[in-house]
């Protein structure tokens, strides 16, 4: 398959920027600023590559979205990386940081931008400390600062870490976080685009979207919108977790089999069990199931089968696993991280978390099961950002498809609830995991 991200992603020292150097690290830099912005922004749009964050929206557009001559127009790399089951950025900044850095000063170039930064989420200390000294690498060497390799393209650079809440990868959650303030999603529109960071135009992409910019830098536009599909192109990392063989992040082009991924990369679950079901990107996604490994692994055919690629993390369950677990596990972790800003979302999740509880104390009845597919309609689409949906997607979508299950759990906690067999209190080991 093939490799832009991952390419030299094992080369020791490939984050020291002698190394990237010798492995032409800059050179698109060097390129792009011998280039007018607007054909920069040409090959990006002509990539059609989208953004690798969640929402898959189209990079190059959103540039064009940003106001013309306005006086600052800022850049936000969004390394907060909080979604369960997502862990590519981590190893792209750890291991080679100077891609990412290179992506930005030719995205900003294209944007317009003269002061970007980097948010990191707070537990990343390594990857933090490894962005910080490669910063003042690229600022030594003439890459960041005024007049960049002769050109007038000045950028300043500045890593900021977060403090550890899910909800500052929203991307609006993120601004209010780097102004100081606590980081809480704003109402939209208006857009970052035009009203982000102190209120200037904002362009907000994620890692690896901003990493990729390199790549198609150096293949030109059109050669990298021929990888993947045509309206998924190019490569995508995918973080593969849960019950597989071989854990871990994978490079793969768009379009591939989720077959192909899950087993072929990951080796599948473990010998004699079989996936029952799984997210195809991060936590938020609605769940798929064993009989959906066939369909291609992109943006659209994810979307038909109503879920989403999201993030391209992937969490297999096997069918050693009790999805009344999973589901709970999964509201816990979305009560846990809601602002609390809207009704639907800080009392949906509760009230989700709370009627699990009941199944688990054996106090439920099927009856619940209606009550919590109606709590997650009432969440979709009623909140001021998507957190909310992100409970009730994958929930709703667990209950679903496969209520005999929950069915025959209720029945089965009830019948040791009357026995006094039943355990009152949910497992702990299931709420530290959450937590952790
Ligand atoms: C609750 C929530 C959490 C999010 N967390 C992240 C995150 O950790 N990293 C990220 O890149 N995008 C995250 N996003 C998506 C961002 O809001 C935004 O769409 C993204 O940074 C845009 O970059 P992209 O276009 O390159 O994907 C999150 C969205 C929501 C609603
Ligand atoms: S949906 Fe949840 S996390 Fe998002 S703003 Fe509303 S309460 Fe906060």
């Amino acid at each position: 398959m093939n490799k832009l991200l991952f390419k030299d992603i094992d080369e020791p020292g490939l984050n020291t920027i002698d190394v990237y150097r010798r492995r032409g690290g800059y050179e698109q830099l060097r390129r792009a600023l011998s280039m007018p912005r607007e054909a920069v922004l040409n090959e990006l749009l002509a990539s059609g590559l989208r953004g690798r964050g969640g929402a898959g929206f189209a990079m190059g557009k959103k540039i064009s979205f940003l106001p013309k001559g306005a006086l600052d127009i800022y850049l936000c790399c969004n390394a907060d990386e909080s979604e369960p089951g997502t862990f590519k950025d981590r190893e792209l900044m750890q291991k080679n940081p100077h891609m990412l850095i290179e992506g930005i000063i030719i995205a900003a170039y294209a944007a317009g931008a003269n002061k970007s930064f980097i948010y990191i989420r707070g537990e990343y200390v390594l990857q933090a400390d490894i962005l910080d000294a490669a910063v003042l690498e690229a600022e030594r060497a003439g890459f960041l600062g005024e007049n960049i390799l002769g050109s007038d393209h000045r950028l300043s650079l500045v890593v900021h870490r977060g403090a550890g809440a899910y909800i500052c990868g929203e991307e609006t959650a993120l601004l209010d976080s780097l102004e100081g303030k606590r980081g809480n999603p704003r109402l939209k529109p208006p857009f970052p685009a035009n009203q982000g960071l102190y209120q200037g135009p904002t362009l907000i992409n994620n890692v690896e979207t901003l990493a990729t910019v390199p790549a198609i830098m150096g293949m030109g536009g059109d050669a990298y919108a021929k990888l993947g599909t045509e309206t998924s192109t190019g490569t995508k990392l995918v973080s593969v977790s849960g019950h597989v063989k071989r854990p871990g992040n994978y490079e793969i082009e768009l379009g591939v089999s989720s077959r192909e991924i899950i087993y072929g990369l990951a080796g599948g679950p473990p010998e004699g069990r079989s996936v029952k079901l799984w997210f195809p990107g991060g936590s938020s996604s609605p769940v798929l199931t064993g009989d959906d490994l066939d369909l291609a692994y992109d943006f659209d055919t994810m979307a038909k089968a109503g879920s989403m690629l999201g993030s391209g993390a992937i969490i297999v369950v096997d069918d050693q696993t009790s999805v009344v677990d999973v589901a709970y596990k999964t509201a816990y972790f979305y009560r846990h991280e809601s602002c609390g800003k809207c009704t639907p979302c800080r009392e949906g999740t509760n009230w989700t978390v709370k009627m699990l509880e009941r199944m688990k104390a054996g106090e439920a009845t099927p009856m619940d099961l209606d009550i919590i597919a109606s709590v997650c309609d009432n969440i979709i689409g009623h909140c001021l950002c998507v957190l909310g949906d992100a409970m009730a997607m994958p929930v709703g979508s667990m209950v679903a498809k496969f209520r005999d299950e929950f069915e025959e759990y209720i029945e089965a906690r009830r019948q040791e609830s009357y026995l006094g067999t039943a355990d009152p209190e949910p497992e702990l080991a299931l709420i530290q995991g959450a937590v952790a």
